[in-house]
């Protein structure tokens, strides 16, 4: 398949999980991509990758640092001539969901600072730096990983659901300030996708409030690594050309109807 052929993109959060997938996703549809992490194993993925045949390459970095994100561009550009798609993916996934990431009255200024510098700190840096490079050829799809959790309030988790609603508007603001230069600017906001069983010990009830979570959803099984990739192509690809300043949920329809008239437990069985 060849919907992104010629196209040159970075990924950040690249080493594993959502943005691991979408690189293979892209790469499988004739990109070349730069992979961003934190993380050295990058480097290994990346090598498996240009084993399978595919066209990427990687470097270590932190995304909240504009030095990393500088770099990152430049490499783009350096290795493949040219950036026309960047996925500001990397973002912290708030392991101390119960702990420190709580409410108004539990948490510290420094862990919604921190969160906000990452989460949506990286966003506008990718922003920054890969709109005058975008620019140069034409524009570009810039996609940011967003989350169920920006799209209304919750008992706990206030830093990651304001780091995330804050890209959100940090999304339509860029739509809106370059789309005249051929900048398109969406969202993912990703439901629950737990790890793939194969990746190992990690049971659905470790994360977060699985069941409560899986409750909500119109579509009752988890999400699944690739319908986030799948619809990364999507706004990646000139498929999605008119698209733009959007937040699209790829959530199983949680976000999709209200909690509060009815229990969604309780919908009706279907009758013949
Ligand atoms: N998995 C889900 O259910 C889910 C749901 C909603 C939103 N998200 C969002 O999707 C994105 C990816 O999540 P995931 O589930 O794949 O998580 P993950 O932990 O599997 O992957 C995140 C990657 O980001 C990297 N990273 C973290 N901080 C970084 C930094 N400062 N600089 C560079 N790289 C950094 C990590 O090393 C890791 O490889 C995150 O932004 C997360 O908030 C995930």
């Amino acid at each position: 398949m060849n919907r992104l052929q010629g196209k040159v993109a970075i990924v950040t959060g690249a080493a594993g999980g959502l943005g691991l997938a979408g690189v293979r996703a892209m790469a499988s549809e004739g990109a070349q991509v730069v992979m961003m992490d934190l993380s050295p194993a990058t480097f290994d993925r990346a090598k498996e990758l240009v084993a399978e045949g595919f066209e990427v390459t990687a470097i270590v970095g932190d995304v909240s640092a504009e030095a990393d994100i500088a770099a990152t561009v430049a490499l783009a550009k350096n290795t493949y001539g040219r950036l026309d798609i960047l996925w500001s993916n990397a973002g912290l996934v708030s392991p101390e969901w119960y702990g420190q990431d709580t409410d108004a009255v539990g948490i510290t200024l420094d862990y919604l600072m921190q969160t906000l510098k990452v989460n949506t700190g990286s966003v506008l840096l990718g922003a920054k730096h890969a709109i005058p490079v975008m620019a140069e050829t034409g524009g570009g799809s810039i996609i940011n990983t967003s989350s169920l959790a920006a799209a209304g309030g919750d008992l706990t988790g206030i830093a990651y659901g304001t780091s995330k609603a804050a890209i959100n508007h940090l999304t339509r603001s860029v739509a809106t300030a370059f789309g005249h230069l051929g900048i398109r600017s969406n969202a993912i906001a990703p439901g629950l996708i737990p790890p793939p069983a194969a990746a190992g010990p990690h049971k659905l009830e470790d994360s977060m409030p699985t069941q409560v979570i899986l409750d909500s959803q119109m579509i009752p099984t988890p999400g699944e690594r690739e319908d986030v990739a799948n619809t990364v192509v999507f706004l990646a690809s000139d498929e999605s050309k008119f698209i733009t300043g959007q937040v699209l949920y790829v959530d199983g329809g949680s976000t999709g109807h209200l909690a509060t008239l009815s229990d969604r437990r309780h919908a009706p069985a279907a009758t013949t």
